[in-house]
């Protein structure tokens, strides 16, 4: 990520002041600003923000749909991107010149989207297609590098996010026998599952060995770049077991990104958006496990009180780089606006947007 990113505008020490001021005092400033600024200003922010940020913004939403609301924005010169860093790079893809994209904490990534570099990707597309001709279209999980969305773009694929990757690899299929899905591999094994894929028809590719996992029969399917999420990793087959086990009656809801056998062992699985409307929707007096991050859960049994809800892992812990974005920072990043120097600016070169773009657009039309 580091070389599509304007140095001289990259800040992450928190200075001093920030930490002295009250909660109140920020939420003030942040209050001022916003009504200053108007609809100069545009705050996205993901669902598994914490709270004290999410009640400053404008939208909230699963990925897609912060992509899809960034890209009908073009009102606002400044966006402050209350998410990941892949979030950002892609509000930017979508917006116009004019438009500046902030992500209050640069520190904010993607532990997900850094298991996929571009000489990795290059490696692995050269053995790829020296094994099985041009039988691939890839497909990558939006979170993933600018870089990746435009590799992506470039060889005819597009991107997927978790509440339209099953559309995506149906019109992936229509495409070329065969789907380079990265780099989340538990999303791709369990959309592909879904779709009646066996486990057979699938292989692992290892980037850091720059090999197979797996026998590469002339059958595959799908090629399932070996990477994951370590927070949703953390739900484990155990948990759901010993659910099963002490409450049969609790209906146990899980995130895509869950290892393939915690989500087939588990009733529902989807986006964020999906399990927040799954929730919504549920009778009072419902049982449910969530796997998924934990603000969202704690917001969920916050808003549901009439529902009994618990974490599927009850040692679970918040996507901490998705928690990086905090009250302080985001203040920070407001004042620094309001100042006419905005920190923390997130530019996509021009080379790399285009091809990301292609990668993006192509989602926007079959979903
Ligand atoms: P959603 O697209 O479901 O919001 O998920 C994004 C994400 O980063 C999940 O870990
Ligand atoms: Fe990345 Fe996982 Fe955090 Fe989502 S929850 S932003 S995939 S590390």
């Amino acid at each position: 990520m580091a070389s599509i990113e304007l140095f001289d505008t990259v800040q992450t020490t928190l200075p001093e002041e920030y930490k002295q001021r009250t909660t109140e005092e920020l939420i003030q400033r942040a209050n001022e600003i916003k009504s200053k600024l108007g609809s100069r200003l545009f705050i996205p922010g993901h669902h598994y923000q914490k709270d004290e940020v999410i009640q400053f913004a404008d939208a909230t939403g699963d990925s897609l749909q912060l992509a899809q609301i960034s890209a009908q924005n073009a009102e606002a010169d400044y966006i402050v991107f209350c998410g990941v860093h892949f979030m950002a790079e892609t509000a930017d893809i979508l917006t116009g010149e004019h438009q500046t994209v902030v992500l209050p904490d640069m520190r904010a990534g993607c532990s997900m989207a850094d298991m996929a570099n571009m000489e990795q990707t290059e490696k692995a597309w050269e053995q790829l297609v020296e094994h099985y001709g041009d039988t691939i279209v890839p497909l990558t999980y939006v979170n993933s590098t600018a870089e990746i969305k435009a590799f992506v773009g470039k060889h005819g694929g597009a991107t997927v996010t978790s509440s339209n990757a099953k559309k995506m690899l149906q019109w992936a299929f229509k495409q070329k026998k065969r789907i380079l899905f990265l780099p989340d591999q538990h999303l791709g094994r369990n959309t592909a599952y879904d779709l009646g894929i066996t486990l057979e028809d699938m292989v692992v590719w290892n980037p850091i060995q720059n090999n197979f996992e797996g026998n590469p029969h002339e059958d595959v399917k799908m090629i399932l770049w070996k990477g994951h999420c370590s927070v949703h990793e953390n739900f484990r087959i155990e948990h759901v077991e010993q659910l099963r086990k002490e409450e049969p009656d609790r209906q146990i809801l899980v995130h895509p990104e869950c290892t393939h056998d915690v989500v087939r062992a588990s009733d529902l699985d989807g986006s964020t958006k999906y399990i927040i409307e799954t929730i919504k929707a549920a009778p009072a007096g419902s049982k449910w496990a969530i796997g998924t991050e934990m603000n969202l859960v704690n917001r969920l049994i916050q808003q549901h009180s009439d529902k009994d809800i618990v974490s599927l892992n009850p040692e679970m812990c918040p996507c901490l780089t998705m928690n990086r974005i905090d009250l302080p920072h985001f203040v920070w990043a407001l004042e620094e606006i309001e100042k006419g120097t905005p920190m923390n600016v997130i530019r996509v070169d021009q080379s790399i947007a285009a091809d990301g773009k292609l990668a993006i657009e192509r989602m926007f039309e079959h979903v």
